[in-house]
């Protein structure tokens, strides 16, 4: 088992390991969170893990009560939100209980987005289950739902009480959404970790990738909460993918999109005279370990036009996150002309 510390304001602890939802009534009195639990899961999670958290709970004398919300991305909206908030209004939630996130991303960004807005905030944890949840978004308290107009057009920053990583659920993930986690670890691995690149090349357990990327993320969030500097720099390969998550109409997942963005971002870094040859192939032989692409079949011209509709749009440029090499990426505002040329490079082969 693994606990690592989260160094901001009200700092909290992830704890990263096997059978931990067996453990979470007894984590949860530990971290001092008294009065009633409102579970929040969907429709694929629950059935595998709910009984068994549920338990754990009431075994510590918790009242425990659960919502359920339909499986996907297209669930992640201010009508599901509003269905929670309902939810723990209708059950009788007071500012003294807390909330639990049980799934992967959208679970986790609906149920921080509801506890810090439910009666102006209430506590939240976060038992994230899919590998991207685990290494990336139960971490650093960034929460969200989808508007009409784009993804994560709404949310708030609130950070959870406790995060409980079991990584024994990861073991139900299918393959692709297991390689979807996999893409945010690499993206980790590229910023700032050499060891834990090195370590996704051969073969590492979950405990030690989760607890590496937790260490580093939590690093950069201590540095920067509210996103107005370095935290940018977690937006590695985000900028296309995010493009060519909107352009598949939200049919390539997030982590797949990321993959995409990693390889584009890896070339033109390359073809810039920025990234060494060899480099470059390393993170792209390594993406395509876990199945993952390096490209997409979208055009540099869309590519580019909608990342500057993008929510990060910053007046005539937008920033993107270019490789000078592992632990070394800079953040450079560019503008539309030019972002149209760096996918056009990214997407070119070698
Ligand atoms: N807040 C942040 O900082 C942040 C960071 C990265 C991504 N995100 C968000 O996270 C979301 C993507 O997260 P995700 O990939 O975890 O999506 P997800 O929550 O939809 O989970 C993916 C699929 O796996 C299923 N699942 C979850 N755990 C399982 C398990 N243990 N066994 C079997 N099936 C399981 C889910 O039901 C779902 O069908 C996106 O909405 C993205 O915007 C947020
Ligand atoms: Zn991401």
């Amino acid at each position: 088992m693994q606990r690592v510390h989260i160094d901001v304001k009200n700092g909290y602890d992830v704890i990263i390991g096997q059978g931990l939802i067996k453990e979470a009534g007894r984590i949860l009195k530990d971290t001092g969170i008294s009065g009633k639990l409102g579970i929040v899961s969907d429709s694929n999670v629950a059935p595998l893990y709910l009984d068994a958290l549920t338990s754990s709970l009431k075994e510590m004398g918790y009242e425990v009560i659960s919502f359920v919300f339909p499986a996907g991305e297209q669930s992640k909206n201010l009508s599901t939100l509003s269905s929670i908030l309902e939810f723990f209004a209708e059950n009788g939630m007071t500012r003294k209980d807390t909330a639990i996130a049980l799934g992967g991303g959208v679970t986790g960004d609906m149920t921080g987005f509801a506890s810090g807005v439910y009666m102006r905030g209430i506590s939240y944890v976060q038992i994230p289950t899919t590998l991207l949840a685990c290494v990336d978004s139960s971490v650093g308290g960034k929460t969200a739902v989808d508007l009409d107009a784009g993804k994560n057009l709404a949310g708030v920053f609130i950070q959870p009480k406790v995060v409980i990583a079991d990584t024994d659920t990861l073991k139900t993930l299918d393959k692709k959404t297991y390689a979807d986690g996999m893409a945010e670890a690499i993206k980790t691995a590229i910023l700032g970790d050499r060891e834990l690149f090195e370590g996704l090349e051969k073969e590492e357990a979950d405990e030690y990738i989760i607890s590496r990327c937790v260490k580093y993320k939590g690093k950069i969030v201590s540095e920067d909460e509210f996103e107005m500097g370095v935290r940018k720099l977690l937006n590695l390969g985000h900028t296309p993918a995010h493009s060519i998550e909107k352009l598949s109409s939200y049919t390539i997942p997030h982590g797949h999109a990321v993959a995409s963005g990693l390889g584009i971002m890896a070339r033109a870094s390359y073809k810039e005279g920025l990234l060494k040859k060899d480099i470059c192939e390393r993170i792209l032989r390594l993406l395509e370990k876990y199945s993952l692409p390096t490209n997409t079949d979208f055009s540099s011209k869309d590519m580019a036009r909608e990342a500057f509709f993008d929510k990060k749009r910053q007046k005539n440029s937008i920033s993107v996150i270019k490789i000078r090499g592992i632990e070394d990426c800079i953040i450079e505002n560019i503008s539309l002309d030019k972002t149209e040329e760096i996918f056009e490079k990214g997407m070119a082969s070698l």
